[in-house]
């Protein structure tokens, strides 16, 4: 198999680090990405000895702030000519302020808007691929997205935030499907609570490794057999494509929630 060039965000810890790694281990070209410039060297360089792979480079973004993913999505752009398969893994649940920078709810940024962004950006260079892929990690959790959790200063659970995040980054990933045909673009839930830092501040236990999560987002990165399952959802908690949340399938709420973000990115 022909070694493919493998963004993955968030791929510092948990599930993103552990794909990474084995990818690397398997000869593939691995763009890592952390908000934290001294955890992503150290990650790169652990990478490098443990694989033997010298093809790893690394970028710094802090998903929270928009302006960091504009300006990540660019240096990228420069410094490769394609990418063939978008792993949109960063992710947060937890966090003591929840409110970011531009006033919005930090889940709502990082786990939705933060990816809408690069991965816009980067359709050109993902369109050079033979055989481009994007996997947007959802989840279990997926609850209705209201209006006003896309507004400045509403405060939200940390559950219904994550949730409505999830939804989102799900209902963007089917309006996207439809609209970029070229590129299989598959909605992952990864399974539930997997053993990661996310999980462990959030509920103090779990229910699977977290080699379940990362071997999953492997195969759908680099089988054949997902090339034609675009526009789909994987539920790893059942281990098959599955039924996502109502929402998923009704075009208004699809519709409504694209405008308000094109509203809120002043596209
Ligand atoms: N674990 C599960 O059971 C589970 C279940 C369903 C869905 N998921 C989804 O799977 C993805 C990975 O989760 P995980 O469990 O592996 O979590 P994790 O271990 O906490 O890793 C999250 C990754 O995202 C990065 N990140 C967090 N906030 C960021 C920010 N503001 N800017 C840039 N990067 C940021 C983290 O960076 P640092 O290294 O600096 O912390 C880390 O690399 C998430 O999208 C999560 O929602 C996980």
């Amino acid at each position: 198999m022909k070694n493919k060039t493998i963004l993955i965000t968030g791929s510092t810890d948990g599930i993103g680090k552990l794909a990474a790694t084995k990818l690397a281990k398997n000869g593939h070209n691995i763009i890592l990405h952390g908000r934290n410039a001294e955890k992503l060297t150290r990650v790169k360089e652990e990478i490098k000895s443990l694989t033997k792979n010298d093809n790893i480079v690394g970028y710094v973004a802090d998903f929270s702030i928009l302006e960091e993913v504009r300006h990540m999505a660019s240096k990228i752009k420069e410094d490769h000519s394609t990418i063939d398969v978008l792993v949109n893994n960063a992710g947060v649940f937890k966090v003591a302020n929840p409110i970011s920078a531009n006033g919005l709810d930090i889940r709502m940024v990082v786990n939705y808007l933060a990816p809408y962004i690069l991965t816009d950006e980067l359709i050109p260079i993902l369109e050079r691929s033979d055989n481009p892929r994007i996997i947007n990690l959802s989840s279990a959790a997926q609850e209705t997205v209201l209006g006003r959790s896309l507004e400045k200063n509403v405060s939200l659970s940390d559950n219904q935030a994550y949730a409505q995040s999830k939804l989102a980054i799900l209902l963007w990933s089917f309006d996207f499907a439809r609209k970029h045909k070229f590129i299989t673009t598959i909605a992952l839930n990864p399974g539930s609570l997997l053993n990661t830092n996310m999980v462990k501040e959030a509920y103090g236990k779990f229910w699977s490794p977290a080699d379940k999560g990362a071997d999953i987002i492997i195969d759908i990165a680099i089988n054949p057999k997902y090339a034609d399952k675009s526009g789909q959802y994987f539920d790893n908690d059942k281990g098959d494509f599955g039924q996502a949340h109502p929402d998923a399938y009704q075009s208004d709420k699809i519709e409504a929630l694209i405008s308000k973000t094109e509203e809120l990115l002043g596209n």
